[in-house]
């Protein structure tokens, strides 16, 4: 059974977790390379926005306006509660969001995919999303890297030890939560071939596929530094396109 993300003892949990290994190594470069494609004087949709947090790290990076999108009542409520210039939060409460077709210069999705239990709707997510999007909008999907499983990072392990997920597998996820039990969600393991079908179907074409690398930094006494994980490749982010008229 996968993660119930309208439980509102996950959605609290999850909003306490402390995701500052998916900030340095996935958000960060994902961000990086959105500014560096579309600039910042654009309206981007953060399709599975959870609390918010990317959504506000989006802003810090200084695009122009965020609409985050999300299906759990108590994470829409959570993002809200942290407010924010020019940040929008939307609940979806039906088959489509209320935004007229071509509405976003570019659009996210972080740890989504590997929480969409059925091919269907991850095919419905990803229409609903090129849509939404102008002719040449870019939409990046980032997500547990399906290659790199059973490895323990400081705050969290993605997967059994030495177990190997094929494709629309349930996968156990761990995450250490400070000063609280860890919290554990069942993710669906996607295949990259899974990724690269759905992202076809729904008419956008991939440009870039990059699994991101995990660096120790040495200099920062405040951070855990381990050897065994320099260099290993936690994240895969997905940059595709939606065709120019
Ligand atoms: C692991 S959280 C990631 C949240 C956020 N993107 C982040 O990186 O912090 C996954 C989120 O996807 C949302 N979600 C799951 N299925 C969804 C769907 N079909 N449509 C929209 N959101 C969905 C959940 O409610 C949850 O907030």
């Amino acid at each position: 059974m996968n993660t119930n993300w309208t439980e509102k003892q996950t959605s609290e949990l999850f909003d306490a977790y402390d995701d500052w290994v998916e900030d340095h190594f996935g958000y960060q470069p994902m961000i990086a390379d959105l500014t560096n494609s579309c600039g910042k004087e654009i309206n981007v949709l953060d399709y599975g926005c959870g609390g918010g947090k990317v959504s506000r790290r989006l802003k810090s990076a200084g695009i122009d306006h965020v609409t985050g999108v999300d299906i759990a009542p108590t994470m829409i409520d959570k993002a809200k509660a942290a407010g924010g210039d020019k940040l929008q939060y939307v609940h979806i409460s039906g088959p489509m969001l209320p935004f007229s077709d071509g509405s976003f210069d570019a659009a996210i999705s972080c740890f989504l995919f590997i929480n969409i239990p059925e091919r269907l709707e991850l095919s419905h997510v990803t229409s609903e999303v090129a849509r939404l999007l102008k002719p040449g909008g870019i939409y990046y999907v980032l997500d547990t890297n399906p290659r790199t499983t059973g490895i323990q990072y400081p705050t969290y392990r993605n997967g059994e030890y030495g177990v190997t997920y094929h494709d629309g597998e349930d996968r156990p996820v761990y995450l250490n939560i400070p000063g609280q039990q860890s919290l554990k969600l069942v993710d669906k393991s996607w295949d990259v071939q899974t990724y690269h079908q759905t992202f076809s179907q729904a008419g956008l074409t991939l440009i870039e596929e990059k699994e991101l690398k995990y660096v120790n930094n040495f200099d920062n006494p405040d951070r855990q530094n381990f050897n065994e994980l320099q260099d290993t490749k936690p994240f895969i982010m997905f940059k595709t396109v939606k065709a120019s008229c």
